[in-house]
């Protein structure tokens, strides 16, 4: 009998028999009474456990929408723009900027390392930027910028709004918009929250929202908070179809997530993240390529020890049962990427550490079968 494929990517991630349920149930109206309801309760509860006075936008597009959308709504051409970019995800905010006809200065860090934040606020003081974009946890290195230090700093500057990507990190990395200064969170539905791909997810707190309105019209369309603001707050207007079956999808992943507690996910994620980390390195001696203080707890980059080709790696685990990624950039080939977020539990954690060890007695490292179970097992009944 062939193993059942667990897809540990760093999204989208394992979609839990509930969420599923609500994803296959039968298409209603967007104006059905029940699912008017429905949809006002999830941007209720994105605004509550995000912790914003702002608004919520829940529209069909996936995390690039998203973040095209926080874009679009703060800027107009000509404006500064800074980019704190670790990696892919950063560049790519780049890029989109730059198409918007703005003015696009980039902090990088070498990937798997951070942008010191003192290098930020330098970089802040020298210009007047109208916004500053963050990726909280990029993908492509498993880095974790520190948000929170970075709010406390945008704070400061009146004129300059925060733009957080959290399509890695949001319902797993600590977001709280408007105390930690978050001025907009973008975000996707696929990673952390567990649900299929194909939801926009945007937050946006009062100075974010000022803005957008000081802006008048906006060349974007479908992007423009101000078309979808009467929609969110009353789902029973209409703008652009509402991708009905996976706003159930969200609605009982939110479900979820209130009834363990965002700050008990939180501490979950960060307990999983260690423990993940330590039975790649210490149990079976890989090296996880971001720097020890900056990791995240959603995902991990692996590098491969000597002797190991990716390919065959990957393949051979497809056949013990678990899919991962390939690694991105210059960590291509010599890396592969975990991810270990959103709902799933230890069945998955332990599954997916013995089927690594499979795969590396299959490929000739024949003294490692039990260590990286024992190693995780020790960290998770801590
Ligand atoms: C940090 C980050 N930002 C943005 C994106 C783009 O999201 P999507 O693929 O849903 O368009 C991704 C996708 O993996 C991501 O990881």
């Amino acid at each position: 009998m062939k193993n059942k494929k667990l897809v540990m990517i760093p999204g989208p991630t394992p979609v839990t028999r509930s969420i599923q349920d609500q994803m296959g149930r039968e298409t209603v109206a967007h104006g059905d009474p029940g699912f008017v309801k429905d949809f006002k309760q999830v941007i209720e509860d994105l605004k509550d456990i995000f912790k914003t006075k702002g608004e919520a936008f829940v529209v069909a597009g996936t995390g690039t929408l998203a973040m095209e959308m926080g874009i679009a709504n703060v800027t107009k051409e000509g404006d500064n723009v800074l980019v704190v970019s670790h990696g892919h995800f950063g560049d790519r905010y780049v890029e989109l900027c730059e198409r918007k006809g703005l003015k696009v200065d980039v902090l990088s860090s070498e990937w798997g390392t951070i942008v010191p934040v003192e290098d930020i606020e330098k970089k802040l003081n020298e210009k007047n930027y109208k916004a500053i974009t963050v990726t909280h946890v990029d993908t492509s290195t498993g880095v974790c910028a520190p948000v929170a230090e970075i709010g406390e700093i945008v704070k400061r500057f009146e004129d300059t709004v925060l733009i957080v990507d959290g399509v890695c990190a949001t319902a797993a990395e600590p977001e709280y918009l408007d105390e930690m200064g978050i001025d907009v969170l973008i975000t996707g539905s696929q990673k952390a929250f567990g649900v299929a791909p194909g939801l926009a997810i945007v937050l946006a707190g009062p100075k974010a929202l000022k803005r957008r309105k000081s802006l008048g019209t906006i060349r974007d369309y479908y992007l423009d908070f101000e078309k979808w603001i009467p929609i969110m707050n009353d789902p029973a207007k209409y703008f652009g179809t509402p991708p009905i079956n996976l706003i159930w999808g969200l609605q009982e992943s939110l479900r979820i997530i209130k009834e363990e507690g965002i700050e008990n996910r939180y501490k979950r994620h960060e307990k999983v993240g260690k423990a993940m980390q330590k039975a790649l390195e210490e149990g079976l001696g890989f090296t996880v390529l971001a720097e020890k203080d900056y990791r995240a707890v959603t995902l991990s980059c692996v590098e491969y020890m000597d002797g190991i080709i990716d390919e065959e790696f990957r393949k051979i685990l497809a056949e013990e049962g678990v899919v991962v990624a390939g690694g991105l950039g210059s960590f291509a080939g010599k890396s592969f990427r975990l991810g270990h977020m959103g709902n799933i539990d230890t069945h998955y954690l332990v599954s997916t550490i013995s089927a690594i060890e499979r795969t590396l007695y299959r490929l000739g490292i024949k003294d490692v079968l039990g260590k990286g179970v024992s190693t995780l097992t020790e960290e998770l009944i801590k």
